[in-house]
């Protein structure tokens, strides 16, 4: 006859055990996951390349959901993809918060913007009043000319459609009023 209380007993304990590693224990284990991430976004949240956007202050949600895309493949980068990976689907939000608790970093200096082109006035009502960022859609202002021109490019062409309002209204500009508008922004 098999003894059934002794995997009874295990299981018992495997409970008690996942109950001592607590949340403290959890969030230390995602920082230390999330140490990588600073090689490319910045040890101090200014990233080590224009192509790549700042993350510390963005907005949660937002951070979530690129995540959330580049796992699933909804927006297609190939090293973004697998960093995304590393995380579990319940460590998305934890570690979007890690970042958004961090402070946007300073402005570096650039030229003070001129006049806003003509047409970015509709861009504010999601991205809010001088392109910070608000529930609808995420911070703008300060990201690089390069990286904002290339995002810009992207959902223009439907390489990145992971937001058809943004594939609509970047198809309907030309290029050259997506280059004014990145300049314009990156100077924020
Ligand atoms: C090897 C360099 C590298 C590493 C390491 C890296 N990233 Fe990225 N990350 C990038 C690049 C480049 C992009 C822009 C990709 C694109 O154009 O879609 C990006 C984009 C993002 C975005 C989208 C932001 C936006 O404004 O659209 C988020 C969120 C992000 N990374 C989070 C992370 C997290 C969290 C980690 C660590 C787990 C991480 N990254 C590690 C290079 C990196
Ligand atoms: C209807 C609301 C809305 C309007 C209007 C809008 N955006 Fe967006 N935008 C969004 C949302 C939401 C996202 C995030 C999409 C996603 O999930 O990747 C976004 C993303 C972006 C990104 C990429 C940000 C990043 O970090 O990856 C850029 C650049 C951008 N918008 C520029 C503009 C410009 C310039 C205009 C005006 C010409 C504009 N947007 C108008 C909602 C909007």
């Amino acid at each position: 006859m098999v003894d059934d209380r002794f995997p009874k007993f295990i299981g018992a304990l495997v409970i008690a055990a996942a109950a001592l590693v607590g949340p403290a224990q959890a969030q230390n284990a995602l920082e230390a996951k999330l140490q990588v991430c600073g090689a490319c976004h910045g040890q101090d949240g200014q990233p080590v390349n224009a192509m790549t956007p700042i993350i510390w202050g963005q907005l949660t949600n937002f951070l979530v959901k690129q995540l959330h895309d580049y796992r699933a493949g909804d927006r297609d980068n190939p090293i973004m993809s697998g960093m995304a990976k590393t995380l579990t689907q319940e460590e998305l939000r934890p570690a979007a918060m890690y970042f958004t608790a961090k402070m946007w970093p300073a402005k570096k200096a650039v030229a003070a913007p001129g006049a806003a082109p003509d047409g970015m006035q509709v861009c504010q009502v999601c991205h809010q009043q001088g392109f910070v960022g608000g529930a609808p859609a995420p911070r703008l202002a300060g990201q690089s000319y390069e990286y904002l021109i290339k995002a810009m490019n992207d959902f223009a062409s439907g390489a990145r459609n992971n937001n058809m309002d943004m594939v609509k209204i970047m198809s309907m500009l030309t290029p050259d009023q997506r280059d004014a508008m990145a300049r314009y922004i990156a100077g924020l």
